[in-house]
């Protein structure tokens, strides 16, 4: 097989940015291209995945540095941009969190940089987000003692005075600035279509939509009053996946961060009429008397779900691995206007965005035509 001059290397191709990375390295006008592509999952190959979206699928957990060691050299000598999209941090320990996904890359790095004797690697993209200014609003501790940045949130804002896994990438990839550039990627809440994505908020919200509308429950809005009117903004998969194939081609953006949104802002309340719209169900105005205790609820409802499942023929998957109800609710009970400036990015020369109410369509389409939602 030829291999072109451009080889991506995507660590988490089966999230949502590792398919809209392939697919944009794969068009025939992607910078630096042509492209040859190369995708590594922990898993196997998802129905929903196009075979022809990558040269190689890898199924290798990096974690492993054995795996790794058997699986990446015959591509080592070839690789000249990495895209790593692929954290574990799924742990309530800040610092395994950051051991884990340390361990991952210095995985892959010792395969493809150390022990190789002739690397090509030029590159390293890295997707993180606005944690950066936040701080630890996952953790039920820190959060309450964390006083985050204010917004808009700027990419040379100093770091917030607690451990942070962003914090601990960045330095570990400028440790390896004298053999390969990088450059960070702060996404808000990431719109894309992948059942394989740790957290994928537009399909927790779809999940949410569908079992109200199965149940002929009401489709109430879970988060708090301020979330509900405040504006926030959201990062389109296909947007992050242009922004980083940009910076993995100019040579201004080597070692720089920058944020990646839209650029547009929305509130829930208009994101929630669009969603009602989308699926046909009633539209209830948010009532801040109304309590109810949307997480528990939702543990309760993997039957509903797999009923969904069953009667429209969708991909066999639990509602636990398509939906994040905890992260969500997090997130929809922030007190803080989520909104980042996209200012830096266009300095250097970026000027994509997006529209967020359309890249919700286009997202909701492709999960049905992925047949992981229904189709009516
Ligand atoms: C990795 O390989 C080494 C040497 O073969 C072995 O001692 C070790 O147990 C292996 N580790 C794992 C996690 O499989
Ligand atoms: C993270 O690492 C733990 C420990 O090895 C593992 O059990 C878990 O499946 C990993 N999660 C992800 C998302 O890789
Ligand atoms: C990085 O490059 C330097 C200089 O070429 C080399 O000495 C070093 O071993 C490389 N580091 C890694 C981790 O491969
Ligand atoms: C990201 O957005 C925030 C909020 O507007 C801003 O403070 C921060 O400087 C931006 N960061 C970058 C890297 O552009």
């Amino acid at each position: 097989m030829e291999t072109h001059a451009s080889v991506a290397l995507i660590i988490g191709v089966t999230g949502m940015l590792g398919l809209s990375l392939a697919e944009a390295l794969k068009k025939s006008t992607a910078l630096g291209g042509p492209w040859t592509v190369y995708g590594v999952a922990r898993r196997s190959m998802p129905p929903w995945f196009s075979p022809y979206l990558v040269d190689r699928y890898i199924e290798c957990d990096v974690l492993d540095s054995n795996a790794t060691q058997q699986q990446l050299p015959p591509i080592s000598k070839e690789v000249t941009h990495i895209f790593w999209l692929s954290l574990n941090a799924s742990s309530t320990s800040e610092e395994e969190n950051i051991a884990r996904t340390s361990a991952m890359i210095k995985n892959v790095l010792d395969v493809l940089v150390s022990r190789a004797q002739t690397s090509k690697v030029r590159h390293f993209t890295l997707t993180t987000g606005t944690k950066q200014y936040l701080g630890p609003i996952f953790d039920p501790v820190l959060s309450k003692q964390v006083i985050p940045h204010e917004p808009p949130f700027h990419e040379d804002m100093q770091r917030l005075p607690f451990i942070n896994i962003y914090y601990a990438l960045e330095d570990l990839l400028a440790s390896y600035s004298s053999n390969f550039s990088s450059s960070i990627h702060r996404s808000s809440i990431i719109l894309g279509a992948s059942a394989r994505s740790g957290h994928n908020a537009l399909l927790t919200l779809v999940a949410y939509a569908l079992i109200s509308r199965y149940e002929g429950s009401p489709f109430r809005f879970p988060g708090n009053k301020f979330i509900w009117e405040s504006f926030f903004d959201a990062s389109d998969a296909d947007l992050l996946a242009e922004q980083q194939i940009w910076a993995g081609n100019s040579d201004k953006t080597k070692n720089q961060a920058f944020n990646c949104t839209n650029g547009d802002v929305f509130t829930w309340k208009k994101l929630w009429k669009l969603l009602c719209e989308i699926f046909g169900i009633e539209f209830v105005p948010f009532d801040e008397t109304d309590k109810f205790n949307w997480v528990e609820e939702m543990k309760g409802k993997g039957r509903v779900w797999d009923s969904i499942v069953e009667e429209n023929s969708l991909v066999k998957l639990k509602l636990e691995e398509v939906a994040c109800f905890e992260i969500c609710n997090v997130v929809l009970h922030m007190q803080i206007q989520h909104v980042c400036s996209m200012t830096k990015s266009r300095e250097f020369g970026f000027y994509g965005f997006a529209d967020t109410f359309k890249s919700v369509r286009k997202w909701v389409e492709r999960s049905k035509e992925m047949n992981i939602i229904p189709k009516h």
